[in-house]
């Protein structure tokens, strides 16, 4: 009888069946006639005649006919345990390619909104009000942390993107190595860069090219040799492991679809006692699916956001130690027409 699941899984998804085992095997040949689905077929060997699997895919696992032929238990099928085993596994392949595609859309989906705020506006907003002058930008910078004397050190690289004033959480040094992580056109780079001085030095990491080049020609501009903009993303971050005495972040990682990667990368690049300090947008309470999944909440840092707890959560799961400094639960009222989630600020510690 045919039977189209082996141990309650698809035939289909088993890519094998039936072996023989030679040293039991006597050659008589009753499995390759019994079988007539071509699984079988018979050979020449010293003169001797025996059967072989040839087309093991073609078997129906597991109508048993060729097994109860044989007269010495020579025909092996996988085990329960290796079929359980394969099946997670192409089960597992199966659902990480289907979370890359959805990553790797979300990812296009976002370069291409910040690449056209780079490319079109010299001022932008991470809120979802679509606000973008340069006067509302210098109001959200002023509300979220920046004095009027670090809004004036690189203006134009001030889109108005961010959510809160990263290196204003810790203390930067001269000397210190800081790795910005999603950079835009690198207003707090060139604010950590004055920090660090010329003995430190500053990295910008973006994914979305124009800002990257935006980051870059400003840089130029002013003469900022201690700072450098890279191309990449930081879930697979462009940096050496240990190289980096503080990363800083203003409102980027809850773009990115793989937060557990994003922290455990920065895990990797911090030298050991190094921190983190970082300014978000998090949840206070669950989206609904239609928010979860508009494309202009997810550019405008909503619907990629994770609740506070889990937020925290996973930067402790990457080794860190974590430390709230901050909550900003008006920022909902001021930027994001009232949907409950805040802008929060914390400094994380790679344990020594
Ligand atoms: C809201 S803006 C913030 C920019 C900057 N931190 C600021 O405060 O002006 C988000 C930036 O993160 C970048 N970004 C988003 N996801 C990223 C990822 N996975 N890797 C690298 N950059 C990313 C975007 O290209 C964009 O420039
Ligand atoms: S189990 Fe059935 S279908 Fe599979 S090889 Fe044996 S006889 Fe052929
Ligand atoms: S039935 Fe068994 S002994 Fe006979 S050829 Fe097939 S595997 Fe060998």
């Amino acid at each position: 009888m045919r039977q189209e699941t082996y141990h309650g899984v698809p035939r289909s998804k088993i890519p094998w069946g039936p072996t023989i085992d030679y040293e039991k095997c006597i050659s008589c040949g009753k499995c390759a006639d019994y079988c007539t689905l071509g699984v079988y077929t018979s050979e020449e060997k010293n003169g001797k005649k025996r059967s072989v699997v040839k087309n093991p895919n073609n078997c129906v696992v597991f109508c048993t006919g060729c097994e109860e032929q044989c007269p010495v238990s020579a025909i092996v099928f996988p085990s329960k345990k290796e079929t359980r085993e394969l099946i997670r596994k192409l089960q597992k392949q199966k659902n990480d390619s289907e979370d890359c595609l959805k990553n790797n859309e979300v990812k296009k989906t976002v370069k291409q909104a910040y690449g056209k705020i780079a490319a079109e506006r010299n001022t932008g907003s991470c809120c979802s009000c679509g606000c973008g002058d340069q006067s509302a930008a210098q109001e959200i910078s002023k509300s979220i942390g920046y004095s009027d004397e670090e809004l004036n050190v690189v203006p134009e690289a001030n889109l108005g993107l961010g959510c809160g004033n990263p290196t204003a959480l810790g203390k930067l040094k001269e000397g210190d190595v800081v790795l910005d992580l999603g950079s835009g056109a690198g207003f707090d780079s060139f604010l950590a860069a004055k920090k660090v001085g010329a003995s430190g030095k500053v990295i910008g990491v973006d994914m979305t090219e124009e800002m990257v080049n935006k980051a870059k020609s400003i840089a130029a501009k002013h003469g900022y040799a201690n700072v450098e903009f890279r191309l990449g993303d930081i879930e697979n971050l462009p940096v050496e492991s240990g190289s980096v005495d503080v990363v800083i972040s203003n409102c980027v990682i809850n773009l990115a679809p793989d937060k557990s990667r994003v922290f455990s990368e920065a895990y990797r690049v911090l030298r050991s006692g190094g921190r983190m300090y970082v300014s978000d947008i998090v949840l206070l309470k669950e989206l609904s699916d239609k928010q979860k999944n508009d494309s202009e909440l997810l550019c405008g840092c909503v619907a990629g956001a994770l609740l506070k707890d889990d937020y925290v959560r996973e930067i402790e799961r990457a080794g860190f130690e974590v430390k709230i400094l901050s909550e900003d639960t008006e920022i909902s009222e001021r930027q994001y027409n009232g949907i409950a989630l805040e802008s929060l600020k914390l400094a994380a510690t790679k344990k020594s």
